[in-house]
């Protein structure tokens, strides 16, 4: 397993880590606890030592899986959570990044982990109302308690990066990236090198799209978001379900499999220190662990650039999202969503509005009323 420094810190991350969003149960459907705890140590064994996790992953749950599962390793796992979307008792989410609030969640998330501090502390989200100065400040005294280490951030594009880091340092930001959403190529990851912050990519199989195991006849279980996800509908699965049949023989050429082609593709960018990719079973861990160990050379990246471009996929990526209420803040219009998200909106955008939500970037396009 290759190992890298996270940013200007002094942790140093296996180049793959484990993501537990799906161990919450909740956005890839049932989860069970003894695979994802199995899962968690396997990962260990391996030489992982990037463990993700965020306190709204099961409203806790994969929290306290993690925290369960590293009992006795805590010091081989670098523990990285996430706060700022607190939840209320029907599990409707918000976003939060107000002093009281982050203090308050990063207190639940050590309590739930079982742990004494937390290595990395990310803002999961941009809050458009909370000024950075104040997250910043409670983030500070986390740190000088011990109860955190460093902090990081989550979905900043470069306008709000740029802005956090007039404010304050960070180690990390961990932004969606994969064959198919690569956004952060043009501009954050020039940015963050040059700014000396580690990127961490998320969802880098594109929710197990780049595995080989998804099929036109895939059946998502109850409660899989990727049921709803238009790209995995329709002509857009299919296309690139035809790009996934366009790498396999590289892969097999290179002596990898599907999963590790899409891995080693994803962590041999310039600028991205690591991938996080999510793994419900000791198997898939000991797949995806394996791709720490390939980076790939230039040639055999633009081999795969070149599928990509020539394969063509339609990659869809607005989903339509309800206006439950709208407000002014600092001289900007704000509205939120049915999904407890909040962002800036133009003027002219009205409670009851559906408005279009680009599922890669956050940002949004108007769709119409009602
Ligand atoms: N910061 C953020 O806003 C944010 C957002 C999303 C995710 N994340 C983090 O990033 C992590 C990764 O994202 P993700 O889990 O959503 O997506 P992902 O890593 O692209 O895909 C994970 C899914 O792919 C399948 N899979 C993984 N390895 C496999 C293998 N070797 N063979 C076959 N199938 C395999 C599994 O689902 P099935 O077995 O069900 O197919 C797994 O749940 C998350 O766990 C979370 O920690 C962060």
């Amino acid at each position: 397993m290759e190992y890298r420094r996270l940013g200007g810190s002094e942790l140093r991350v296996s180049v793959i880590g484990l993501g537990t969003l799906a161990m919450g149960g909740q956005a890839y459907g049932a989860a069970d606890d003894g695979d994802s705890i199995g899962t968690i140590r396997r990962a260990v064994d391996l030489g992982i030592n990037f463990i993700d996790t965020s306190d709204n992953y099961g409203f806790g749950r994969a929290e306290e899986l993690v925290g369960q599962a590293i009992r006795r390793r805590r010091d081989d796992v670098v523990v990285a959570t996430k706060g700022g979307t607190p939840w209320d008792d029907q599990g409707r989410a918000t976003i939060d990044c107000s002093a009281a609030a982050i203090t308050e969640a990063a207190e639940a998330s050590l309590r739930r982990l079982g742990t004494d501090w937390i290595d990395l502390y990310q803002i999961h989200v941009p809050d458009l109302e909370t000024p950075y100065e104040e997250t910043v400040r409670a983030l500070e005294r986390l740190k000088e308690a011990g109860k955190i280490r460093y902090t990081g951030l989550s979905n900043f594009w470069v306008e709000e990066l740029d802005a956090w880091l007039a404010v304050d340092g960070v180690v990390a930001n961990q932004m969606p990236y994969n064959l198919l959403h690569r956004d952060i190529e043009a501009e954050l990851l020039p940015y963050c090198r040059q700014r000396g912050v580690g990127v961490i990519a998320y969802t880098p199989l594109l929710m197990g799209m780049f595995t080989g195991r998804i099929s036109p006849e895939t059946v998502f279980g109850q409660g899989d978001h990727r049921a709803s996800y238009p790209q995995f509908q329709g002509r857009p699965l299919r296309d690139s379900l035809r790009l996934v049949s366009r790498l396999q023989p590289l892969a097999a050429d290179l002596g990898l499999t599907m999963a590790q082609l899409a891995l080693s593709w994803v962590v041999s960018r310039p600028g991205v220190t690591c991938a996080i990719p999510g793994a419900r079973s000791p198997e898939q861990i000991e797949e995806n662990a394996m791709a720490g160990e390939r980076v790939l050379g230039e040639e055999v990246i633009q081999r795969v650039d070149r599928l990509q471009v020539d394969t063509q996929v339609e990659t869809p990526r607005t989903i339509p999202m309800k206006v439950v209420e709208v407000k002014e803040w600092a001289g900007r219009r704000l509205a939120i969503l049915e999904v407890g998200v909040k962002v800036a909106v133009p003027p002219d955008t009205r409670t009851g509005d559906v408005i279009g939500m680009d599922i890669v970037t956050g940002r949004v396009s108007q769709l119409g009323g009602e």
